[in-house]
């Protein structure tokens, strides 16, 4: 019998109704379109608003739908369900089962998964495990974050690269070779001081005190975690390539994290990449966190052919970052 890979066989996506763009964050913080467009890619980015919908959640089974619609799967036959997410609705409940008992996968256990902007490249690499085992022939990964919630709108280096938004991902085996092929995968909690989120956690619980010191909000040292996330994303897609012998013509896409298109090109110039292979929607979503990832797949999906060859990239708080080698299965 041929070996059993993991790979993705679905995708799907959602981002919310609003967008807010360059020119709307000129009337809140002093900043304005021709520095956000220079220094980062952004043009505009997606908002979660109370009359839509609230929480991470919203944005997670919004996504997982869509699959489940496009696919015409039974949610009762999905095994697993995991979200990666950096803001889960709640600190302790788990996300991922009130996403899972909302969408009808009855039949799962469900959990999320957080390693910041890398969660849903350490995602990729949890579920295939599951999948390659043998065990489950099912896995769901979902990928959504509602940066807004975490955001101070007053703080010019933060709130402009952030947005909101989910994508998903059905995982089955597969004996063809295709799928999941190679990982590189590292974390440096070293990083933690330039980039996170202080309050919140049992590090430093909510008081008055944390509240009014805005200790609630994320944090970045951004010029400190821009080098880091260049040499280290660079790295681990090169050595990617390296491992698996392929040079540039034998990679068909790059599937990069979207902080910052100069970390994107600084990637793809190390790869050797021309730039139409260089998936990019960080224009239109900003940085959506864990929702990145899957939202490239769901916005190219129809350019993807069987047998591709995939490189993912992703940088993240911790500091986590990687690469995964894929190849499309459909
Ligand atoms: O996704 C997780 C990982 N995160 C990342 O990979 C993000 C990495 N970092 C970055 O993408 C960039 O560092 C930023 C986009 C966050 C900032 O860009 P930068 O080119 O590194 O700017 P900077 O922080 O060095 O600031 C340059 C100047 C400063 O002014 P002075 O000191 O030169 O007078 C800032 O005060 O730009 C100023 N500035 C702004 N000006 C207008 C900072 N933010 C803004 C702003 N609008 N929003």
């Amino acid at each position: 019998m041929n070996k059993i890979t993991a790979a993705i066989t679905a995708v799907g996506g959602y981002v919310p109704k609003f967008v807010m763009t360059n020119k709307m964050l000129e009337e809140i913080v002093d900043t304005n379109d021709e520095w956000i467009t220079t220094r980062t890619g952004i043009k505009e980015r997606r908002v979660l608003k109370e009359d839509e919908g609230e929480g991470t959640s919203f944005l997670a089974i919004k996504a997982a739908e869509d699959l489940i619609a496009k696919k015409n799967i039974n949610p009762e036959e999905i095994d697993l369900v995991v979200v990666a997410t950096a803001t889960p609705d709640n600190m302790v409940a788990s996300t991922a089962a009130f996403v899972a008992s909302e969408i009808g996968a009855k039949n799962a256990f469900a959990y999320d998964l957080l390693a910041a902007c890398s969660s849903f490249l350490f995602g990729i690499s949890t579920v295939a495990g599951y999948i390659e085992s043998g065990r489950y022939k099912k896995v769901l990964l979902i990928g959504a974050d509602k940066m807004s919630s975490i955001l101070d709108y007053e703080d010019r280096t933060t709130c402009i690269i952030f947005g909101d938004g989910a994508g998903a991902v059905l995982f089955e085996p597969n004996t063809e070779g295709l799928g999941l092929q190679d990982e590189f995968l590292r974390a440096d909690g070293s990083g933690r001081q330039f980039l996170g989120m202080e309050g919140g956690g049992s590090l430093m619980p909510a008081t008055i005190e944390s509240v009014t010191n805005k200790k609630h909000y994320i944090f970045q040292e951004g010029r400190t975690v821009f080098k880091f996330a260049v040499s280290n994303m660079a790295g681990a897609a090169a050595e990617i390539m390296e491992r698996n012998s392929l040079t540039h013509e034998d990679v068909d896409w790059l599937v990069p994290h979207q902080a910052n298109k100069r970390i994107i090109d600084a990637t793809s110039n190390r790869m050797g990449l021309d730039s139409d292979k260089v998936m990019m929607n960080i224009q239109k979503y900003g940085n959506t966190t864990s929702g990145t990832l899957p939202l490239l797949l769901w916005d190219y999906e129809k350019q993807l052919k069987k047998g591709d060859n995939l490189v993912f990239a992703a940088f993240g708080g911790g500091f986590t970052w990687g690469s995964i080698y894929l190849k499309w299965a459909y």
